[in-house]
């Protein structure tokens, strides 16, 4: 293995473009931990992510994530997937930005419609939205995905090779 960055890697993106997927299979081959932040918020919670959103509302749940990537962000050779909304709030971008590298996978709506039936029921942000809103939600996203330093095209790619070009693309120390 080449000496590649020890920075954390973090992966955006909307949801269901495959950040966690992705994220653990590179973890692995890079032999890094891997912390789905989700995952720690629900465990803080000891709640759903859609009952967090019910119960305490989204704001709550927001907080504790700008709180949780900021700690780990500091750290080293992490592998972070936080949610696809954890980039609307700009203490997150530049946390990331800064200290470490943030890898956009990018998924065309065309693409993204076809796996919208697998995420309705975890996802509290699209229940209740007709596809024009969740398209309107895609398309206004866009503008801070664009904050990254690498960005994969994963239409129509297996998890492993995304991987794989991903772990390509990783800069030295
Ligand atoms: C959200 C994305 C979800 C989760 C929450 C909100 C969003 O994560 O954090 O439902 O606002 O885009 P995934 O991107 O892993 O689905």
């Amino acid at each position: 293995m080449k000496n590649i960055t020890d920075k954390n890697l973090v992966f955006i993106g909307f949801m269901g473009a495959g950040k966690t997927t992705v994220g653990q299979l590179v973890a692995k081959k890079l032999n890094r931990e891997f912390i789905d932040i989700d995952e720690g918020i629900e465990k803080e919670f000891h709640l759903s992510v859609s009952q967090i959103f019910k119960e305490y509302g989204e704001a709550a749940f927001r907080e504790r994530e700008k709180r949780l990537i900021a700690e780990l962000s500091k750290q080293k050779n992490l592998v972070l997937s936080p949610g696809g909304g954890a980039f609307l709030q700009e203490e997150v971008r530049n946390a990331c930005l800064s200290s470490c590298l943030v890898i956009y996978l990018d998924i065309s709506f065309a693409n993204w419609k076809d796996r919208v039936s697998l995420l309705m029921d975890t996802r509290p942000i699209l229940q209740n939205k007709t596809f024009k809103e969740m398209e309107e939600l895609y398309n206004s996203r866009q503008a801070m995905y664009a904050n990254h330093h690498i960005k994969i095209n994963i239409d129509d790619k297996a998890p492993e090779e995304i991987a794989n070009l991903i772990i390509e693309k990783l800069p030295l120390k």
